[in-house]
C-alpha cells in the first residue's frame, strides 16, 4: 500500500489511466461495445467485468458468449471489438472479488456501469457489494473517484428514482441511456456514438471523436472519427 501523503492530491492525469467498465443485465449492450472501443481508442487501459445477467443479455443482444467464469476469451473480444480495443482490456470474472478493482489501493481513473440494471443500481446505492462490478462502484464512492452510471429502464419506479438520487448525492454521474435525436442520427451507431461521447465527457476524456453541438445553425456537429475509434463492423455470419 502506498504511504505517499500526496497521492490523493495528484492530478488525475498522473494517476493510473485505467478505467473499470461493468456490464450488467440491462438492455443496451451496443452502448457497452461503443464505449469499450472509444476508451481503447483514447489510449486508456480497461478493466472489464460482466455480471451473470449481463452475460445473458450480451449473448442475446450482441451474440457474445461469456464463459461460465464470467470471462470473455481474447479471440471473442477481438471479434466483438476489434484487435486494438481487445488488447486494451483486462478481463475479470465478476466473482473475482480479490481482483485489483475491488480495492481502493488500486488507482483507477473512473468506474463506468454501462448499461446499468436497476438491480445493480439498487445494490450499489445500498453499498451491497455482491460481485466485482458492485464492489468496484462501491470503491469509487468511498474513494471519491468518478462513478458514471448509465441506467436503462422505462418506465422507472419511485424505487429507481430514489436510488438514482442517492447515487447522485454520493457524487455519481447518472447518465440514462436515453438517446437524443437533436443531432439527427441516421443509424443506431449514430445514437450509440452520441451517448458514448456523453459518457466520455462525464469521465473527463476528450477525444477528437467526441461529438460537440455546433448550434442549430452550425455545421455538422460530428467530426470524422479519430483513427482507431471507428466502430468495428461485425464479422459476417455467426457469433464471435
Ligand atoms: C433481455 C433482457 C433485457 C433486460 N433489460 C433490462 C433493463 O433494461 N433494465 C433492467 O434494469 N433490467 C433488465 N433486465 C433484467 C435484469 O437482467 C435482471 O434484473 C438482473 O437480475 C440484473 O442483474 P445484474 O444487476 O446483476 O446485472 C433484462 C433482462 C433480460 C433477459
Amino acid at each position: 500500500m502506498s504511504t505517499n501523503p500526496d497521492q490523493a492530491q495528484r492530478p488525475e492525469s498522473q494517476r493510473s489511466q485505467r478505467v473499470f467498465v461493468g456490464i450488467t443485465g440491462a438492455s443496451g449492450h451496443a452502448y457497452a461495445r461503443g464505449l469499450l472501443i472509444a476508451l481503447a481508442g483514447a489510449g486508456l487501459k480497461i478493466d472489464l467485468a460482466v455480471t451473470s445477467a449481463g452475460a445473458k443479455v450480451l449473448d442475446h443482444e450482441q451474440d457474445v458468449v461469456v464463459e461460465p467464469d464470467g470471462c470473455i476469451p481474447l479471440e471473442r473480444l477481438e471479434a466483438w471489438l476489434g484487435k486494438g480495443a481487445a488488447a486494451a482490456i483486462r478481463m475479470w470474472g465478476t466473482g473475482e472479488i480479490g481482483a485489483p478493482p475491488a480495492s481502493g489501493t488500486a488507482l483507477g481513473a473512473s468506474v463506468i456501469l454501462c448499461p446499468c440494471s436497476m438491480g445493480t443500481m439498487a445494490r450499489v446505492a445500498a453499498g451491497f457489494s455482491s460481485n466485482l462490478v458492485e464492489r468496484a462502484a462501491d470503491v469509487a464512492i468511498k474513494e471519491k473517484r468518478r462513478l458514471i452510471v448509465v441506467p436503462r429502464e422505462t418506465p422507472v419506479s419511485e424505487i429507481h428514482l430514489e436510488n438514482m438520487l442517492r447515487l447522485s448525492q454520493l457524487g455519481a454521474t447518472l447518465l440514462p441511456a436515453s438517446p437524443g435525436f437533436y443531432h439527427n442520427p441516421k443509424t443506431i451507431d449514430d445514437l450509440v456514438a452520441h451517448l458514448v461521447s456523453k459518457v466520455l465527457d462525464a469521465a473527463g476524456i476528450d477525444t477528437k471523436a467526441s461529438i460537440r453541438w455546433a448550434g442549430l445553425d452550425g455545421e455538422s456537429p460530428e467530426p470524422p472519427p479519430e483513427p482507431g475509434t471507428e466502430p468495428v463492423p461485425y464479422p459476417e455470419g455467426g457469433r464471435p
